[in-house]
Parts: structure tokens; C-alpha cells; sequence
């Protein structure tokens, strides 16, 4: 209920009236898609979170994430164990504010069939969605994860027989839905300390499957590549042969001076003739304010290299609550929200004058 006079007015009422910006807009959009035979439909929930509807109506989130980053600048200092210390040697917190909106409201997600999660970092396992989903979701779904992410989800409630551990080989079959778990190239996850699992000694390279995979989503109306938090990988190349992939989901951004953590725009290029995808999109650029990217480099990169190196795929650059239909969008480029007033001179309009300007 909206308040109408200013001395009801209270943070709360705000926060209730504002918060989330989209409140149920995108909740609904996806319900009430029917996705057409031979298609598969896919929203940006910001980040690296996604949905993915198949052509049996059939929904699977990866990455469905819902936080924010800093918003006060009275933090104590990075513990010496965070990533980003033991990668720079520094202590002073990152400035990673959230630029998005929250473009989905996870309270209101009632139909789904799969939560998959690839990686425990903040920015991709949700307290609150994980919460919601599992309050909410009508059936009884799998929460999906490797061990990392399990332990996690374990330490915050979630009832073991909710959870399904996954190593890079897996199948999960989720109604018409084939998930194939496969290698994480996510070298930050290797230096980052995750709840339930032994710390190695420093020196020691943890192992990988345990701590984050990627996963090949494959739909009647086309195979996803979750690529998650991966660092570019000659194994791309790898897994170009052993899948068949359609759509390349990969994270881009800029890296501040002294990390190495996201793709760059030529990487983006490379690991899709790699993967030997159709389309690439790069996501995960949108959210931060210290790493933001701009994919239109992408793009330049793209029209300037293509014809020399023979690419048969094509990048698509998306804004977060934006939709993705394969293959009606292949080869799209550049996604727009949708524009409005389809319905103009419907009625006759009402202007003082006819040309009004
Ligand atoms: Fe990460
Ligand atoms: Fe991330």
C-alpha cells in the first residue's frame, strides 16, 4: 500500500514502495512466455545470473544472485586471506558498488525446476535467493552445485536432500532440460577461502572441481555454455570440441591495476572461436563500479577482426532484465529494451493543434 502523506513516510515505506526496482515486471514476463518449439528463451538478472526457459517450458537459474556490493565506507580493511589481498598485497577495500537495479523480485519466483549455482563468491550464491527459492518454489527442486557451493548452502540451512554435489563429468537431467557439468577456469577461486572445505597451504593449488565448474545447459531449442567466473583457457578450445554450443555466456570486465580476474574484450573473442559457439555474450561487465566494461569494444573488435579470421559467431550485447530468444536473436548484435506505444493513434489524439511539433 503507498503512503500518501509525508508523515507516514519512513524508511521502511520506502524501501517497501522502491525496492525492488522492477518489483514483479521481469517475475512476470518470464511466467508468462511460452516459449515456441525449437527456441529457448533466456533473461540477464544481472551478473552472471540467468534464466534459461526451454521450449517445454522448463526453467533452470544459474547464478541467481540478488545482492549488492559496498554501501558504507566505514568497513574494516580486507582480511588478509580475501582474494584481492592475497593477489595485490593491498588492504584498502574495493569500491565495488552495485550499478544495476534488482531487475527480479526472488520472493515471487513460484515455477522452477532447477537452481544450479557454479561458484561460492558472494556475487553468485545468494543468501536471501537461496532463501527465497527454497520458501517459495512450489516443487521440491535440486539446489545444484560443486562441493564448495554445497557446503555453503549446507551452512545456511538448506536441507541436505535439497542439495546435489557436481564435479566436471556430471549429467543432470531436469525434465527436457541435459546439464552437463564441466571444468571452471576461475583461477580466483583457487585463492579464495570457501566455508566446509579443508584450506590448503598457500603454496598448494587447491582443486578446481571442488570449488567452481562451468555448465553446458543443452535444450531442445539450443545448448547454453555457462562459462561463470572463468579466466580465458586454452581448454576452451577443449570444450568447443566436446559440446556443441550455441550460446557462449562469459564474464567480461575491466580489471583494476594489479588483478587479473575477468575476460577482456579480445579474450571474449578468443574463447568464442574457441568454444566454437554461435553466439557470445558477455555478461558480469554491467554490475560493478570499479570493474565496469563496455562490451562495445567487443563489438569493434569483432567488425574489425572477422573477416580476417574467418568468425562464424556473433556477440550480443545485452542490458540486464533484457530477454534472449535462440535462434531468432543470433544475430541480433546489440539488444534494446522494448520501446512502447505499439498501440499509437488506437484512439484519436487530443492536441491543440495537429502538428504539435
Ligand atoms: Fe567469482
Ligand atoms: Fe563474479
Amino acid at each position: 500500500m503507498s503512503v500518501k502523506d509525508v508523515h507516514q513516510v519512513t524508511k521502511q515505506a520506502w524501501k517497501d514502495e522502491v525496492f525492488p526496482e522492477w518489483g514483479t515486471w521481469l517475475n512476470e514476463e518470464i511466467d508468462t512466455t511460452n516459449v515456441p518449439s525449437g527456441k529457448v528463451a533466456l533473461w540477464w538478472l544481472c551478473n552472471m545470473g540467468v534464466w534459461i526457459k526451454s521450449d517445454q517450458q522448463t526453467s533452470v537459474v544459474v547464478d541467481f544472485w540478488c545482492g549488492s556490493g559496498k554501501n558504507t565506507h566505514y568497513k574494516p580493511e580486507m582480511d588478509p586471506r580475501h582474494q584481492w589481498a592475497r593477489l595485490t598485497g593491498g588492504r584498502n577495500i574495493q569500491p565495488n558498488l552495485r550499478t544495476q537495479p534488482m531487475v527480479i523480485d526472488p520472493f515471487e519466483v513460484r515455477k522452477l525446476d532447477a537452481f544450479l549455482v557454479t561458484h561460492f563468491h558472494s556475487d553468485h550464491q545468494d543468501l536471501h535467493v537461496t532463501g527465497a527459492i527454497l520458501q517459495n518454489v512450489r516443487e521440491k527442486i535440486p539446489f545444484i552445485g560443486p562441493k564448495a557451493v554445497v557446503e555453503k548452502w549446507l551452512s545456511w540451512g538448506v536441507p541436505r536432500e535439497r542439495c546435489k554435489v557436481v564435479q566436471p563429468g556430471d549429467v543432470v537431467q531436469i525434465k527436457d532440460v541435459e546439464i552437463i557439468v564441466t571444468d571452471s577456469f576461475d583461477r580466483t577461486a583457487l585463492i579464495s577461502d570457501s566455508v566446509g572445505l579443508d584450506t590448503p597451504d598457500d603454496r598448494t593449488v587447491p582443486e578446481m572441481d571442488e570449488r567452481a565448474v562451468n555448465y553446458v545447459i543443452k535444450t531442445n531449442g539450443g545448448t547454453v555454455y555457462h562459462g561463470a567466473d572463468s579466466h580465458y583457457s586454452t581448454y576452451f578450445a577443449k570444450h568447443g570440441k566436446d559440446f556443441d554450443i550455441d550460446i557462449a555466456l562469459l564474464a567480461f570486465a575491466e580489471n583494476p591495476v594489479g588483478i587479473q580476474d575477468k575476460m577482456t574484450s579480445v579474450d571474449i573473442l578468443r574463447a568464442a572461436e574457441s568454444l566454437d559457439t554461435k553466439v557470445v555474450i558477455p555478461l558480469h561487465w554491467d554490475i560493478w563500479s570499479n570493474m565496469l566494461g563496455d562490451p562495445r569494444e567487443i563489438l569493434y573488435l569483432w567488425r574489425q577482426r572477422r573477416e580476417r579470421f574467418d568468425y562464424l559467431f556473433y556477440p550480443f550485447l545485452w542490458q540486464p532484465g533484457g530477454k534472449f530468444l535462440f535462434p531468432d536473436d543470433c544475430k541480433k548484435l546489440e539488444y534494446f529494451h522494448r520501446r512502447g506505444f505499439e498501440d499509437r493513434y488506437s484512439y484519436p489524439v487530443n492536441l491543440p493543434y495537429r502538428a504539435f511539433l
